[in-house]
């Protein structure tokens, strides 16, 4: 048994995360902690609210909210929402708790010790009118690299280009419009990151198990040559800056900038789950204290790559102290709408709790993983949603089921039956499935979450194929032990089709096993090894036909979500 540290990145605190979101991280971050656990491996799945920085400020000034009670209350509706998509997270913590504001702090005073960090007066934008520094997104004008005219402070939405408030034309005010600004000196720290260059390149180099997009966009940043990070803003939420426990002196309206803090989270919100539930954080994490058999995964979008490759390696190694670090790492391009946008306020896009409202969570979650963007970005469109779930997931698996217990219950007492012998038909697909099942195993792996998805649906295909030559329904009228044969190897195909569909559609998976009586300790993923995999229930075990297990999207329905999701616009 090994140990699997699984963590996705940190959804904004800023209002409920749309599809794509949910496809780029934690959707394939739970698939995975699914099927190790499936393996009998021993795994912790970590995840949190993203909650600091001035996304959150903002959001919260829109809702009209303080900034503490807004949090509050979107962590509960995020920790909702993922509940309902079933995502099997161990912890769900929230950034802005204790033990991230101690952590955080920590890690700063430890690269202080190390030399890594450095004081320096810095020019930030002074905004007369609202007597306050304006950091990040609380300033916006026209970008110096495109032209484009709602730049904000520390990105343009248009060309991408990271950037200071500072270097923005005709700069104004988020909070009052003004454009009474001028640059003012202000003290902030910054981590040194080019001291630590050589060691994180010679550590990018042995990390060969990433795929190519994480190396490439590492290599990038490494190539390009790390630059000093300011690791500070002038906000008041978020961790405030220490020295020597105490605070630092002139420090006193400044806190950590977000895209410090927010890794440090992953350890934090582990540190939540022990205080919550009496486990051991520091075996997870630290090298020290048991953590160095863990295999920890990172899962997150392509623009947080560098952060998880260089920035957040650069704080870890730092503080010189024996902390994990990230082995294995999956990044994701985007799920685009028609190739646009998903947003909120152009109410473009289906957002994670409206699609729950519309369909349960299996349909998305199949339909996502198996379209993921792993090699390229990937559009949704509705079109595309209702075919793929309708045939894959109601005419290849829902109908196999359905048609076989159906028979099993008429037929054979809702019973799996007994007599009769495996023949030629069954060694062959006995072959068959033990190769799908390996391919499978290997897809799930290796984290090629379009592949798995494919493979499932060829095992599910190979159900079908077998019952039409089987036939027990026209076999019975004249063999009946024939036609228990074919009844038997289908209820077992159902069984062992749930089984491994369980890291994908737990729900339906989870609704079949319980109608065949499969009980939970038989629900392990299948080891292949001396399995008898068509002939593994016992004979006589009564069923229970489930209920229909996925209704049809009916083209009804993708016409009135079409227009009410702003379909192609
Ligand atoms: O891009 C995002 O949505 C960030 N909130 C991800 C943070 S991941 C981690 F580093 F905290
Ligand atoms: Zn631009």
């Amino acid at each position: 048994m090994a140990r699997y540290l699984i963590t996705s990145a940190l959804p904004y605190i800023n209002g409920v995360k749309h599809l794509g979101n949910l496809a780029g991280s934690q959707l394939p971050a739970d698939v995975h902690a699914r099927y190790r656990r499936l393996e009998g491996h021993e795994v912790l799945f970590i995840c949190a609210t993203d909650e600091h920085g001035t996304p959150a400020e903002l959001a919260a000034a829109e809702a009209g909210q303080d900034v503490r009670a807004y949090c509050d209350e979107q962590h509960l509706i995020q920790k909702r929402v993922s509940e309902g998509f079933n995502l099997s997270f161990d912890w769900f913590g929230r950034s802005s708790n204790p033990p991230n504001h101690r952590l955080t702090q920590h890690f700063c005073e430890q690269l202080e010790k190390n030399g890594l960090i450095e004081e320096r007066v810095t020019k930030q934008i002074y905004s007369i009118d609202d007597g306050r520094f304006l950091p990040d997104r609380y300033v916006e004008g026209t970008c110096p690299v495109c032209g484009f005219e709602r730049a904000r402070g520390d990105q343009c939405d248009n060309c991408q280009t990271l950037l200071d408030p500072i270097q923005l034309k005709n700069p104004r005010s988020k909070i009052s419009g003004s454009t009474n600004l001028e640059p003012r000196d202000t003290a902030h720290l910054f981590l040194l990151q080019p001291k630590m260059q050589d060691r994180v390149r010679a550590w990018v180099d042995q990390s060969t198990d990433w795929p190519h997009l994480a190396r490439s966009i590492a290599y990038k940043w490494l190539d390009e040559g790390l630059i000093d990070r300011s690791i500070t803003r002038d906000l008041s939420w978020g961790v405030k800056v220490t020295k020597d426990g105490k605070p630092r002196p002139g420090f006193e309206s400044k806190v950590f900038y977000v895209w410090f803090d927010a890794p440090i989270e992953y350890i934090a919100s582990t540190v939540e789950w022990s205080e919550a539930t009496g486990g051991n954080w520091e075996r997870w994490w630290r090298e020290d204290k048991g953590a160095k058999d863990v295999t920890y995964v990172e899962f997150m979008g392509k623009d947080n790559v560098a952060f998880h490759t260089v920035s957040f390696p650069v704080t870890i190694m730092g503080s010189g102290e024996p902390w994990k670090l990230v082995d294995r790492l999956k990044a994701f391009n985007w799920v685009t709408w028609y190739g646009g946008k998903f947003s909120t306020s152009e109410q473009r896009g289906i957002f994670m709790d409206v699609a729950l409202d519309l369909l349960p969570s299996d349909y998305w979650r199949w339909y996502l993983m198996a379209n993921a963007p792993e090699t390229a970005d990937a559009p949704f469109t509705l079109e595309h949603f209702q075919q793929t779930v309708n045939a894959d997931l109601a005419n290849v698996f829902g109908n196999f089921v359905n048609r076989i217990t159906r028979f099993a219950e008429t037929r054979f007492e809702s019973a799996v039956p007994d007599g009769g012998e495996f023949g030629e038909l069954e060694k062959k697909l006995e072959d068959d499935i033990s190769a799908k099942l390996q391919a499978l195993s290997a897809h799930h792996a290796a984290m090629e979450f379009r592949k798995a998805a494919a493979e499932t649906r060829a095992l599910w295909v190979l159900g079908n194929e077998y019952l039409q030559v089987a036939a027990p329904w026209t076999a019975i009228k004249t063999d009946r032990d024939r036609a228990a044969v074919g009844v038997r190897v289908g209820l077992n195909l159902c069984a062992l089709f749930a089984i491994v569909a369980q890291p994908f559609i737990p729900d339906a998976a989870g609704k079949i096993l319980d109608a065949i009586g499969v009980p939970n300790e038989n629900r392990k993923w299948p080891s292949g090894a001396g399995e008898r995999l068509l002939d593994a229930l016992p004979r006589g075990l009564k069923l229970t036909p489930p209920d229909v297990l996925f209704k049809k999207v009916e083209d009804a329905q993708v016409g009135e979500w079409a227009a009410r999701f702003g379909a192609g616009s």
